[in-house]
């Protein structure tokens, strides 16, 4: 079944062109986004005046770059809450409010549970689902799948780019429902996403460098990961994945809080990710984060810098760049986080662990 990889994640992780591409597939008809299963709904959606997404874990993630395109484009506040922090405060919701649920499972019973609280509440619902006919996706009002196929490693991977995917798609969606975004560029944003499986491949053709990093890194004791807009999830991410698979501790942060508290933890030798905005940027914020590198330089850091190609500024502070191809910037996501799947199982390869299999872990985590 592994189809000769040396494990599922492997094979998962080989699969994540696809697993965009197919969760793209069909649903652009000349240069618009159409999701059928969101007919008859454009009057609530035109209506609504928040966005709750609700998730755990890496699905979580997922909803956090999510949050930065579809305010961007539907111009709609988009708050991210973990299902079971949701479920318990009492949180504020009536028939304005779409509540969208994250899983690849659809059975994580933490997001269920949040899921039937935002329905007894008076909200409307959507899931974004990898499993047909699972149990979040029939109770909610409406279902947009992600199409990644089963994902049998403990360790999300392929399934993550497809909610990132489904997100964006979802986003573009709902600005045009609401009006929000000038249909030349959302053509312009579908055609960019449309180039992103073609990238992922280049990306991991550069597999080889990061299974020499991970091996040279095994005995890391702690790795801090910093990114900033969209990069700051794929930190996240990035920490969870190597807690996950490599026990090893792993924190990740916005760059923009290293000056509020984490710069403290830097010390010489200490390995840091650094995932470096596009220097096209519009907000500049390649330079704050490239003189962020240089702080933590200055202080014996360690850098492993994820940038673009031609990026030349990152060279002198860092120990390591990987590079990706150039992308718009908010679907860069789906390019950044691939090195640092990598790297987490190639490190836990390099241990000896089981990466299919994490301990303590399971798939689905179908108990409160
Ligand atoms: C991490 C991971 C978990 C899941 C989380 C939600 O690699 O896989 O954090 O993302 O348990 O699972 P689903 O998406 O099935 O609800």
């Amino acid at each position: 079944e592994k189809g000769g990889w040396s494990s599922f994640m492997a094979k998962e992780i080989s699969e994540e062109p696809e697993a965009v591409a197919n969760t793209i597939l069909g649903r652009v008809v000349d240069g618009q986004v159409v999701l059928p299963e969101l007919e008859g709904l454009d009057e609530m959606l035109a209506g609504i005046d928040r966005v709750i997404v609700i998730a755990c874990g890496t699905a979580s993630y997922s909803g956090l770059v999510g949050k930065y395109a579809i305010e961007k484009w539907a111009r709609v506040p988009v708050e991210v809450e973990l299902s079971h922090e949701f479920r318990y405060r009492e949180p504020v919701l009536n028939e304005r409010t779409l509540v969208v649920s994250i899983s690849q499972s659809g059975e994580t019973m933490d997001t269920l549970m949040a899921v039937k609280y935002a329905i007894a509440n008076g909200a409307r619902t959507l899931s974004i689902c990898n499993t047909q006919g699972a149990t979040i996706a029939r109770e909610s009002d409406a279902v947009v799948y992600t199409h990644a196929g089963p994902e049998v490693a403990v360790a999300s991977t392929k399934a993550f780019v497809a909610q990132i995917t489904a997100l964006y798609l979802f986003g573009l969606h709902l600005s045009r429902v609401r009006g929000t975004l000038d249909p030349e560029v959302a053509a312009h944003q579908l055609a960019e996403l449309q180039s992103i499986p073609a990238k992922i491949e280049q990306v991991l053709g550069n597999g080889a460098e990061i299974t020499q990093l991970a091996k040279w890194m095994s005995d890391s004791r702690a790795v801090l990961f910093l990114g900033r807009h969209v990069g700051y999830p794929i930190a996240l991410e990035g920490a969870l994945k190597l807690k996950e698979l490599a026990y090893i501790h792993a924190e990740g942060f916005a760059a923009g809080e290293l000056k509020h508290g984490p710069i403290a933890l830097i010390e010489p030798g200490q390995p840091v990710f650094v995932i470096v905005p596009s220097p096209r940027d519009p907000n500049s914020l390649h330079a704050k984060v490239v003189s962020n590198i240089q702080e933590i330089r200055a202080r014996g850091a360690r850098i492993l810098a994820i940038a673009e190609e031609g990026d030349v500024a990152v060279l002198p502070f860092a120990d390591e760049v990987i590079r990706i191809p150039l992308a718009a910037p908010l679907f860069e996501p789906l390019l950044t986080v691939i090195p640092l799947q990598l790297f987490a199982m190639e490190l836990a390869t390099a241990k000896g662990l089981d990466v299919d299999q994490p301990r303590n872990l399971a798939k689905s985590v179908t108990v409160e």
